[in-house]
């Protein structure tokens, strides 16, 4: 059933667990992840950026979104990094259930102005808003970071009583894409714990996929040329969600998925071109990375 992303995170807040928030881009990301779910009895987040609305078309998301919530799951439709104020608008209307508005390139006084008019016009209907503190590294379609600010505790607290928004992503460390680390993984995890002590909101954690050897193992044998990936190890993950955290990011895994998995099959059958047969390994790929994760996030049985 399609519930609030506000409905979702205040229960996982409460529980002490994460719920999963997946990139979705295609119908077969969007089953993967809603199998992953039902099989898992778990509540689960469906997000779009910006790239995904370009790339799909807003309509054709919220109708395959919209499609998957009639599994017997909550499922809350997701903006991921908005940043047009005038897509925001078009999301709300459209039937989005939560709303992430994205200011954490703007400078302070900016981000609380844009962030407290998006979280009146959600309110207004019933949302909630996520917002973002500090700047998470990396790079995705339209939005590119390469120097990460850890996000300040204190300004942190100022940001979210003058916002009035509902759930804060926060940068401790981790950077969207493959390649997150050079050296050992390191995530400031006490700052995060910190952070949720003092806001006592619900946290989200951004630029989180795990990076599994095992998946960049089975691309490269079919290929890929991906250089030297490194994620964020499960270890840390199970910590982040012991300190508070309850909306994890995944993108950068499911993307890795669909191309392990779509090179295998046409590396083994050179032959077949039915798209069919292409696209439902990768399918049954990212529902086995999303049910692990969602497993690790502590949401499994959480419906
Ligand atoms: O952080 C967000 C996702 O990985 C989305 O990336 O903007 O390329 O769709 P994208
Ligand atoms: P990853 O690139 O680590 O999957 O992060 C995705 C994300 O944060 C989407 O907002
Ligand atoms: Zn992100």
């Amino acid at each position: 059933m399609i519930v609030t992303l506000k409905q979702i995170l205040n229960k996982a807040n409460k529980g002490n667990y994460a719920v999963g928030a997946f990139n979705i881009n295609n119908m077969e990301i969007a089953q993967a992840i809603i199998r992953a779910a039902a099989a898992q009895k778990a509540p689960v987040i469906l997000q779009t950026s910006e790239g995904a609305i370009a790339y799909a078309g807003m309509e054709y998301l919220r109708c395959i979104a919209y499609q998957a919530a009639k599994e017997k799951v909550p499922v809350a439709l997701h903006l991921d990094h908005g940043r047009d104020l005038e897509l925001v608008k078009k999301c709300i209307k459209a039937g989005w259930t939560g709303i992430m508005y994205d200011g954490s390139h703007l400078p302070f006084d900016e981000n609380v102005k844009n962030t407290k008019k998006v979280a009146q016009w959600a309110h207004a209907k019933g949302m909630g808003v996520e917002a973002e503190l500090g700047t998470i590294g990396g790079a995705e379609e339209k939005i590119v970071a390469r120097q990460i600010i850890y996000t300040d505790p204190d300004a942190a607290e100022e940001f979210a009583k003058k916002t009035k928004c509902d759930a804060l992503a926060i940068a401790i460390g981790t950077s969207h894409g493959a390649y997150k680390f050079e050296g050992a993984p390191r995530l400031d995890l006490h700052l995060l714990k910190t952070i949720k002590e003092r806001l006592q909101m619900p946290i989200v954690l951004h630029g989180a996929s795990g990076v599994p050897a095992w998946l960049v193992t089975q691309a490269a044998r079919y290929g890929a040329q991906l250089g030297k990936p490194e994620g964020v190890p499960d270890e840390q993950i199970a910590t982040a969600v012991s300190y508070g955290v309850n909306k994890i990011n995944t993108d950068t895994d499911l993307r890795l998925a669909f191309d392990a998995a779509v090179r295998k099959f046409l590396t083994e059958k050179p032959e077949d071109f039915d798209p069919r047969h292409i696209l439902a390994p990768a399918r049954d790929l990212i529902q086995q990375i999303v049910e692990h994760r969602i497993k690790l996030f502590g949401s499994s049985g959480k419906a």
